[in-house]
Formats: C-alpha cells, sequence, structure tokens
C-alpha cells in the first residue's frame, strides 16, 4: 500500500509503473520543447575542463536517448548521463520489464538497453551548442547479440560516433539485463578490453562498476582498471541482490533483472567507502559517482562526505519527482559544512 501522504505528493505513484514510466517520457519530450536551463549552484566542481555547478546528476537509463535534455536542465541537474547507447538501436527484452514497491522505496527493472541506437542520440547532440549547459556523459553498452569476444568493437565504434560530442564516456559493462555482459569484469577480459578503449579515446573513460562483485573481486576490478588509464568509476549499477520480505518469506522482486533504491543504499555506500580506501593516494583526480539508494537530500550530502566527486539519481525520481533535485539545492543552501563546499580536482 502506498501512504496516502506520498500520493499526494507523487500522484503517478497510483499508475503501473510501465505506464508511469511512459506518460512520463511523453511528459519530459514536449516540455523539453519550452523548458530552458536553471542550474542551480552549490558545491560546484571543475574536473579535466568540466564545470559542474552542482554536484548532483541523473543516473544512467533516465534519459537514454538525450530526447529531454532541456528539461532535465530546467529542473537544475548538475550534469546528464544519457543512455545507455549501443551502435544499433534495440527494443527492451520481453515485459514485464519495470516495476516498484513503495514502501521499500525500490524499484526493479529488467529493461535491456532499448534505446534508439547511437545515430539518433548523435543526432541530438549535434543540435546543441557547446559548451552544453552542464557536463554530459554519455554511457556506452554493446548490443545484445554481439558477442563478449567482439563487444569491444561495439564500444569503439560507440566512442567514434560520440568522440565530438560527449564530455566523457561511461563503460557499461554492469548491468543484469543484457546476459553474460558482467563476464566482462573477468580479468581475462577487462584488461585487454580497457586498453581498445583507453587508446582510442582523448575523452575521460568513466567505468560503472557492479554492486554485485564479491570484495575481493571489486577490489581488483578497481586495480585493473586504474592501470588501463580509466579517469573515474560510478559506483553502482543495479543490483541481483533481493531483499526477502518478512510476512511472505519470498523476494519482493523475481531472480531475473535488476532493484535499484533504498534497498541498493547499504552497498552502494559500502563500495563507496571501500573504494575510496583501497585507492587512497593513487587515485590522484580520478573521478568517484555514487549511485545507488540516494533518496534524501541527506544522503546525498553523506555520499560527498565520504568521497564521492558527484552523485546520481534515479530511482528518487520515480517515487519523488524530479522536484527531489530542487529539494537537494533549498537544502544545500542551508548548509555549511566542508563536505559541499566548492572544489577544484
Ligand atoms: C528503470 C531503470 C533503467 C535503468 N537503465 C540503465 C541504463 O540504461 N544504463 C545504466 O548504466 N544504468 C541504468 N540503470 C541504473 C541506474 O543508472 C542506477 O545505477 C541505479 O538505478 C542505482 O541508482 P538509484 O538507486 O538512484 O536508482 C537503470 C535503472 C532503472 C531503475
Amino acid at each position: 500500500m502506498v501512504k496516502l501522504s506520498r500520493l499526494w505528493a507523487s500522484p503517478w505513484l497510483c499508475l503501473p509503473a510501465s505506464l508511469a514510466h511512459d506518460l512520463s517520457q511523453v511528459y519530459l519530450g514536449l516540455r523539453s520543447y519550452f523548458a530552458r536551463p536553471n542550474i542551480k549552484t552549490w558545491a560546484s566542481l571543475t574536473w579535466r575542463g568540466l564545470h559542474f555547478k552542482n554536484p548532483l546528476g541523473i543516473a544512467g537509463g533516465v534519459d537514454k536517448n538525450a530526447d529531454h535534455l532541456n528539461s532535465w536542465w530546467s529542473y537544475g541537474v548538475g550534469f546528464i548521463e544519457v543512455g545507455t547507447v549501443t551502435p544499433k538501436p534495440q527494443s527492451a527484452n520481453p515485459p514485464p520489464i519495470i516495476s516498484r514497491n513503495s514502501e521499500r522505496e525500490a524499484v526493479w527493472n529488467k529493461m535491456g538497453f532499448p534505446n534508439k541506437g547511437a545515430v539518433h542520440v548523435a543526432t541530438n547532440l549535434k543540435k546543441l551548442v557547446r559548451p552544453y549547459a552542464t557536463p554530459l556523459l554519455v554511457n556506452i553498452g554493446k548490443n545484445r547479440e554481439t558477442t563478449n569476444v567482439d563487444a569491444y568493437k561495439d564500444y569503439l565504434s560507440l566512442i567514434d560516433t560520440f568522440e565530438n560530442t560527449a564530455d566523457a564516456f561511461v563503460i557499461n559493462i554492469s548491468s543484469p539485463n543484457t546476459s553474460g555482459l558482467r563476464e566482462l569484469f573477468k580479468p581475462e577480459f577487462l584488461t585487454g578490453f580497457l586498453a581498445q578503449l583507453r587508446a582510442h579515446t582523448r575523452r575521460p573513460l568513466l567505468l560503472k562498476l557492479s554492486p554485485d562483485l564479491a570484495d575481493a573481486a571489486f577490489a581488483e576490478v578497481l586495480d585493473t582498471s586504474l592501470a588501463a588509464g580509466v579517469d573515474g568509476w560510478i559506483i553502482s549499477n543495479t543490483t541481483t541482490a533481493r531483499e526477502i520480505n518478512p510476512v511472505t518469506q519470498a523476494p519482493y522482486f523475481e531472480a531475473a533483472g535488476g532493484v535499484s533504491g533504498r534497498p541498493l543504499a547499504q552497498r552502494s555506500l559500502f563500495l563507496l567507502k571501500s573504494a575510496v580506501n583501497h585507492l587512497g593516494a593513487r587515485r590522484g583526480d580520478r573521478l568517484l559517482i555514487s549511485a545507488g539508494g540516494v533518496s534524501s537530500p541527506e544522503d546525498v550530502f553523506e555520499r560527498l562526505a565520504l568521497g564521492a566527486d558527484l552523485v546520481q539519481i534515479y530511482s528518487a525520481l520515480i517515487f519523488s519527482g524530479p522536484g527531489f533535485l530542487k529539494k537537494v539545492a533549498v537544502a544545500a543552501e542551508s548548509l555549511e559544512f566542508s563536505a559541499i563546499k566548492a572544489k577544484n580536482k
């Protein structure tokens, strides 16, 4: 049951998740025709020549096709990640592909990179004037029929397509919804795969990590990717771990697919702390972006205080709507503590 107060604030929660998602896409698309950037300034950060007026951005999957950029800029985001984009357009996995549990503030999805393909997204980006209203990351992934052995070819072709329009790339090998994709984290793939990508672009490369890597494997992936020359990490994608409903003794969601939102918060926080500790001084000016279960302004400030440079949200937009971005900016204005003061890396 959704609480009445929550329904009042977020009435779309009374609709099925997939319908609410589809309607939001129509609304954001229409709004993008007339919306104007209105970026809030707090805890600014300049990194590799990119200026982030504030550190709170939208995560991969929110604007898969770069169709709604004006809307997101008008809501005040500090940066945008578009995608995941694949070389060829592809449809979603068979339904159901999205569901939610409002009490647990949890979202389940099994989308599988539905997107209009690289040409569509690049055409949208080429219409914009540079510099963009905020830094813009392009999240790249392979088409589902591309094998892991050939995966690098998809990523290289995406880099070619977006080299002049992306401010930085996010390498997505952490989605649980493309069969076998996470195998690319294995050392026998990862070293050569990242070396190919690194040699192919001047743009910063960020690696998006899976929360389901065992702790030792997580540390190993950090070391391997650091040695391969990545410029930062996003921690994390959705999880295949499941909370158990204490009443029914069954998981809240089916085993396939990824869960985001509040149930992911603890693991995401733990991995952020682990990364900060493990990298230590080796981190240098590399970027750490925290995502996963951020659902209040305090969560945002906590991630920054723990060493994240930037923070991303997806599920919070589902439960609180885009007003969440303003809520954080207002809370930040009333705060005076070192972790959210402007910093230059
Ligand atoms: C419906 C949905 C679709 C998503 N699609 C993508 C995607 O295409 N690419 C990606 O890298 N992450 C995707 N994600 C994962 C988010 O970017 C984010 O890492 C994750 O949801 C954790 O953040 P949150 O708890 O704030 O939602 C998706 C998440 C959701 C809920």
